[in-house]
């Protein structure tokens, strides 16, 4: 479907913020923190490049949906021509989504990872359940989604590399500190590995969200699929979320 374009802000020096207008109340009551979206990064009069972007649902407000997104290559970067106004084409809402049946969660969100877990973190936070989050970048300039985390108020730890902001180092040498709650994570592979790896030891049940390369989206190409201990499944519809214990990286 076509959406109308609110917002397409530059937050930092690779990040943007991608806002659509959605008037159909019953899309937007279907849409379940840590399921994404297939964005074309082409307008809807083209068709190159023809394959759509996957995109975590960042945040739902009122009646508009956002994606935070980082600019790797050539559909990411036509995404940022996008003007306020015109319209994308979106196919949403894809995938499972994060168990919700927890009191106390931890959310792990490595640099972009930030946009698979933040709806869930504030869903579940406005909700009444015990939220932190651990938010980890290179530096302070790329800490994109900081302003939105505070807005909402998020119980966050922050950390950077370089020690710019917030604690210095990696966001999983956080995890120890909070055994006592369910891990969901979405980054970069080597931080889910370390995540997992952590999790395992410590007896921590935990979720990954595995931002893998899509070219449907919907199952059928079979691009997507992640190694599990039950065989090979699509990343796109058994996923993106996974019992960490299951999934082999
Ligand atoms: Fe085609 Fe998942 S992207 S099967």
């Amino acid at each position: 479907m076509n959406f109308k374009i609110v917002e397409n802000r530059k937050l930092s020096e690779k990040d943007f913020l991608l806002t659509v207008e959605i008037n159909d109340r019953k899309l937007l009551n279907k849409i379940k923190p840590g399921q994404f979206a297939m964005v074309s990064v082409s307008s809807p009069q083209s068709f190159d490049p023809l394959l759509k972007r996957p995109l975590g649902i960042f945040n739902v407000e009122e009646n508009n949906i956002s994606f935070i997104y980082r600019v790797y290559g050539r559909g990411t970067k036509l995404l940022t021509t996008f003007k306020k106004g015109e319209q994308v084409s979106v196919l949403l809402p894809l995938g499972n989504s994060i168990p919700d049946q927890f009191d106390r969660y931890l959310f792990i969100a490595g640099g972009i990872g930030i946009g698979g877990v933040f709806l869930a973190a504030k869903t579940f936070l406005q909700a009444g359940k015990d939220v932190h989050l651990l938010y980890g970048e290179k530096s302070k300039e790329n800490l994109s989604a900081l302003p939105v985390i505070e807005k909402y108020k998020i119980p966050t730890t922050t950390f950077t590399e370089d020690g710019s902001y917030g604690k210095k180092g990696f966001v999983t040498e956080g995890l120890s500190e909070f055994k006592d709650r369910v891990w969901i994570a979405c980054g970069p592979i080597p931080m889910l590995k370390a995540v997992k790896e952590t999790a395992e030891k410590l007896k921590v049940k935990c979720f990954l969200s595995l931002d893998m390369r899509m070219a449907c989206g919907v199952g059928a190409c079979l691009g997507c699929v992640v190694k599990t201990t039950s065989g090979y499944k699509r990343c796109c519809v058994e996923g993106p979320i996974f019992d960490a214990s299951e999934v082999l990286l």
